[in-house]
This record gives structure tokens, sequence and C-alpha cells, in this order.
């Protein structure tokens, strides 16, 4: 079986996916390009949403304790999953793919459906905790690869959204003329050709901050930066990028 993916390109995709995170009582992931605005998304669609980034050494149990040092003393207090599933906020897994596989395990359980979900830890004293979240609880992921690179089981826990195209919005204060480059690169498949928004973003800020135009170009796109800043070279360049595509 393959997991079904919606494309996200035009600013209408972008208002569904949205809307499915705002209203739908599931689960959303969503992939693409890093600084496309995934995590942005995630973070301004809906309510307050509780992040953590994911990574290779993590441990299921990272998810639910973490141990602080207070009054002299090593405590140990609940950590994200526990506290999102305790008041039913929703849960953001940055970068999901990046869990093991024993620590992937647990985001089964996090991320079933109310009926046959149980949330359960033991706690510093060995004892069992339930949580009990309501329908405002959900799990978010950021993942860098497609749903076939995550277990069957996991991926098909998740609505799925592959982000091919910035939305308008994060490119407004760009140049007119990087606009349409920021939006065709930005999420382009092929690494080789892909610059990030974070690319522009920083010849922006630079230009506003008083470099010249050439050295803001040098930071944000090394080599190939006098194609940036010629309108009619950077069109060619978005051009021969989209033909690819
Ligand atoms: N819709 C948006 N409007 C304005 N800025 C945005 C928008 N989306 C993303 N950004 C900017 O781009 C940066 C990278 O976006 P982010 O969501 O972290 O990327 P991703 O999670 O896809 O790697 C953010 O820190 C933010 O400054
Ligand atoms: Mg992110």
């Amino acid at each position: 079986m393959s997991i079904p993916v919606f494309p996200v390109n035009t600013d209408e995709d972008w208002d569904f996916m949205r809307r499915t995170v705002r209203t739908h009582k599931g689960n959303v992931a969503a992939t693409g390009a890093p600084s496309i605005g995934k995590s942005f998304m995630f973070l301004h669609s809906n309510g307050p949403v509780i992040p953590v980034q994911c990574h290779e050494g993590m441990l299921a149990q990272d998810l639910f304790m973490a141990r602080v040092f207070e009054n002299g003393t090593m405590r140990t207090v609940p950590a994200f999953a526990g506290i999102a599933a305790r008041d039913s906020v929703p849960l953001l897994l940055q970068e999901l793919d990046r869990l093991m596989e024993e620590s992937q395990s647990v985001v089964y359980s996090l991320a079933d459906e109310p009926k046959s979900r149980r949330i359960t830890y033991t706690d510093s004293n060995g004892e069992l905790v339930e949580l009990k979240p309501n329908d405002d609880y959900r799990v978010f992921a950021t993942s860098n690869h497609g749903p076939d690179r995550l277990p069957e089981a996991l991926a098909d826990r998740f609505v799925w959204f592959d982000v091919q195209a910035p939305p308008s919005e994060a490119l407004a204060d760009f140049p007119e003329h990087m606009r349409e480059a920021a939006r065709v690169l930005a999420g382009h498949p092929d690494p080789l050709q892909r610059v990030s928004l974070r690319s522009f973003r920083r010849y922006v800020n630079m230009q506003a901050e008083g470099f010249t135009a050439e050295e803001s170009a040098k930071a944000g796109f090394g080599s190939r930066w006098e194609s940036f800043i010629d309108a009619e070279r950077l069109a060619g360049l978005v051009d021969t990028a989209a033909s690819s595509r």
C-alpha cells in the first residue's frame, strides 16, 4: 500500500493545508524542502502547539519526562508529549523521520485515534500515568522524507502534505524580480538546483542592514551570486530550473 500525499504548490493548496491543520480532528504531517515553511505553518495556523525537535539520540522516555535541577536537587518533570496529552494541546514533532525505530514506536500510541488511544508512561516513582487528552490534542509532524521512508503503520496515522512551493506571503518582502525565482527554486526537487528560502531572506536582510547588493548576493547565493542580482539572468535560470522539475 502506498500512503496518499497531497502536493502543495499554490496559495489555494496552502489554504487547504492550513484549514486541515485548524479543523481536522486527526494527525497531519508535512514533508518538503528545508525552510519552505512547514514548521511556520504548524506554529501559526492554529492555537498553541508544543514543538519538539526530534533527533537520532532521542529516547521514548525523553518525550514524557525531563530532569531539571531545582533548589539543589534533581527532579523529574513532565516533558513535551506528557504536557501535550495532559493539557490537550497539539504536539508538533519536528523531523519525525530522525527518531530511531524504538522511539518512533511511542508515536504509534501518541497518534492513535481517540477511541483506541492509550497514552501511558511510568513516572520516576514507578507509578503508571495514563493521559486522556480531548479532541484538541493531535500530533503534527514535519519530515524530511515522504511517508514511504517511515513504517507504514506509523505513516498511515497522518494526512500527508508534500510542500513543493512556499506560500506568497513568505515572499512578500522579496524584491519583485526574486519572487518567482524563490517560488520555483526553494522547493525544487533536485537539491543541486534548490536555493533555500533562507538564502533569499539572507540576501534581503543583509541589504536592509546596509551591505551592498553584491555582498548580500555573495553571502546568500555563493558562486552563483551574479545570476541573482540581474533580473534577466535570474529569469533564464528559473526557466531552466522550471523545465527540469
Ligand atoms: N508564511 C510565512 N510567512 C513569513 N515567513 C515565513 C513563512 N513561512 C516561513 N517563513 C520564514 O521562513 C523560515 C523557515 O520556515 P520553517 O517553517 O522553519 O521551514 P521548514 O520547517 O519547512 O524547514 C521561518 O523561520 C520564517 O522566518
Ligand atoms: Mg522545520
